[in-house]
């Protein structure tokens, strides 16, 4: 039996400014209590306005390659998943393969918004099949320089973050026993930001009609994500050949307590199986699955050969689910 791959290491970074519910209703038409009851959102943290994709992404991976004891020397890609990147170009992983002094490493981003880390685990465990022995996958985004403080749909939302993951060779039976990525571009104007692409470039008329803020539709993206972590979900459980019984962690993409609530229902999961932060960070875009791993990790809640069902999903309409066995470091 071949090695699997798996994570040997996480890491995470927030800023440290505090965005509370009762600071959004000094901003909006909005309460604590709206926002508690239809998002289980309390706060999110916010970049200041010199802290960049890069620098957050920078700081979770420097804590994932201690956490997994590998030197950035060894690292031979870094994948960046993350829609809010420094710049257009160059990508935000050449900008951390830099600071990491990844100097051996293969560096590009990836755009899947808030499926980004799961894009990114499907990408580094192909690669790591085709030859590539550490892969450094980030989940990372300032969301918040998308976000329009004055449209109270979509601002009590999100929050900035970053989290990061070292891909490494497992034993046989641990890692990553199935996994899947899809699409649905049809979906796309969805969930968007019209303008700050090569459709509509930066201009004062896109700026002054708010055209570079996420765009949403909020119910249609509610119904969507519920039933795509119910679908995605069930297929990796298939493929890996693992009941939802055996999970001991459902970590899915923390965008809404009510849709974590409602798909976990769905799939028979209890409330003491699934892992949620959504009320401390809100949706931190591609940050938020790998967050919620860092914090697993941190608290001690796992333990070896446990089963974990991570699922992704947002903008595109894109989605991306895997279970991971934990463990079998010692090859
Ligand atoms: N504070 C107070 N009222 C608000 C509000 C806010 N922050 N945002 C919206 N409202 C109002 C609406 O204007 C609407 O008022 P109306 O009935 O007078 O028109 C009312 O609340 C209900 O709005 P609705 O959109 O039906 O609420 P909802 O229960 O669907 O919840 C979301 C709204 C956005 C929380 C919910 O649809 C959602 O979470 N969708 C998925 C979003 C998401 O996860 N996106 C990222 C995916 S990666």
């Amino acid at each position: 039996m071949s090695s699997g791959v798996g994570i040997l290491g996480l890491g995470k970074a927030v800023p440290e400014k505090v965005l509370t519910n009762q600071d959004l209703e000094a901003m909006v038409d909005t309460s604590d209590e709206w926002i508690t009851t239809r998002t289980g959102i309390k706060q999110r943290h916010i970049a200041d306005p010199d802290t960049a994709a890069s620098d957050l992404g920078y700081a979770a991976a420097v804590e994932a390659l201690a956490n997994a004891h590998a030197d950035a020397g060894h690292i031979d890609l870094i994948i960046a998943a993350t829609t809010t990147p420094d710049m257009p170009f160059p990508a935000t992983a050449c900008l951390i393969q830099d600071r990491l002094k990844a100097r051996h490493a293969a560096a590009f981003d990836v755009a899947a918004a808030c499926s980004g880390f799961m894009y990114g685990v499907e990408v580094g465990k192909a690669m790591m099949a085709a030859g590539y022995q550490k892969v450094l996958v980030i989940g990372v985004d300032v969301i918040s320089r998308l976000i329009d403080y004055k449209d109270r749909s979509t601002c009590v939302l999100f929050g900035d973050g970053a989290g990061a993951a070292v891909l490494g060779a497992v034993r046989p039976g641990y890692g990553i026993l199935a996994s899947e990525i899809g699409a649905d571009g049809s979906g796309a104007m969805l969930l968007h930001v019209p303008a700050g692409g090569s459709r509509i470039p930066p201009q004062i008329q896109s700026i002054e009609a708010g055209q570079h803020y996420v765009k949403m539709c909020g119910r249609e993206v509610y119904k969507f994500a519920v039933q795509i972590i119910c679908e995605s979900t069930e297929r990796v459980l298939e493929k890996a050949g693992v009941s939802v019984d055996q999970i001991r962690w459902f970590v899915p993409h923390q965008a809404n307590v009510r849709i974590i609530q409602a798909a976990a229902e769905r799939l028979k999961l209890d409330a003491d199986r699934v892992y949620v932060n959504v009320d401390r960070y809100g949706n931190t875009s591609a940050a938020s699955v790998p967050i919620a791993l860092a914090e697993l990790v941190e608290s001690r809640k796992l333990s070896e050969g446990d089963l974990i069902l991570m699922v992704g999903f947002g903008a595109g309409l894109t989605w991306g689910s895997a279970v991971l066995r934990w463990g079998g470091f010692e090859l």
